[in-house]
């Protein structure tokens, strides 16, 4: 297939470049269940080059100096979306979608806040978003291609949560725990239980359920087959590239 040289002149016809085709996977789900090894786990499966996780932790708001104090208290909501800087995060994608590049912040847990240093994104092909509440906001669904919900046991959530917090988050197992009940608990039953209905795939039991992850892996390759044949046949209709024989 060759591309016509006129192709970049034209301004007539309706063309849209590749990076439109810019693939958007939500995983959401509890805290612990697993949200982050499925988004691997699938990264790993597709093998494509330009497939990227972007983690909605780095969208937390910033914290005033009160908030912050009350954080370190482990007394501090992070669990609802009003602590989601949601409009940050349509901008960002919505900037991926027309090809820009987008600074991502980076998020320091046992800080509580967001780092100096950003780190650029430059036209991914795919984007995996993965948060507890990554099928929270209507403007972020109707961006996504596929949308996934990993359920865990809560009893394994938790286990695994405070095993990750104490080793990587810089936090102590009292204040853990206090969190998981004081909101992360109330928060899922609000707020992330209730986007289960509206995903497209239920992964229970998470990262040990190889069934489902490769029905994901084969669900996302459909899609972007199914894309880039109708990408080819954008640019057959524009004559852009020699019709199919
Ligand atoms: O990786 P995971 O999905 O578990 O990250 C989300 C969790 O991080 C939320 O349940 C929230 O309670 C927690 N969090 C926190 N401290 C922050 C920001 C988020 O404990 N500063």
């Amino acid at each position: 297939e060759s591309i016509s040289p006129f192709y970049s002149m034209s301004t007539e016809v309706q063309y849209s470049p590749p990076w439109q085709d810019l693939s958007i996977i939500g995983i959401a789900g509890s805290s612990g269940s697993g949200k982050t090894s499925v988004a691997m786990e699938v990264v790993r499966s597709l093998n494509l080059p330009w497939v990227v996780i972007l983690v909605m932790d780095s969208f937390y708001k910033t914290l005033s100096p009160e908030e912050h104090h009350r954080a370190h208290a482990n007394d501090y909501d992070f669990d609802c979306p009003e602590s989601i800087d949601f409009d940050l995060l349509v901008d960002t994608l919505r900037d991926l979608k027309k090809g820009k590049k987008a600074n991502i912040p980076v998020y320091s847990f046992a800080d509580h806040q967001r780092q100096p240093q950003t780190t650029t994104l430059y036209s991914p092909r795919v984007i995996i978003l993965e948060g507890i509440l990554a099928l929270h906001d209507p403007r972020i669904v109707e961006m996504l291609d596929v949308k996934i919900f990993v359920e865990a046991d809560m009893d394994v959530c938790l286990g695994r949560r405070i095993l990750r917090d104490v080793r990587e988050r810089g936090r102590d197992i009292e204040g853990i725990v206090k969190q998981w009940f004081d909101y992360v608990k109330p928060s899922y039953t609000r707020f992330v239980e209730p986007q289960r209905p509206i995903s497209d795939i239920i992964i229970p039991r998470g990262i040990q359920n190889t069934t489902a992850i490769d029905m994901v892996v084969k669900h996302i390759q459909r899609k972007l087959q199914e894309k880039s044949e109708h990408h080819s046949e954008e640019l057959r209709r524009l004559g852009l590239i020699a019709a199919k024989v």
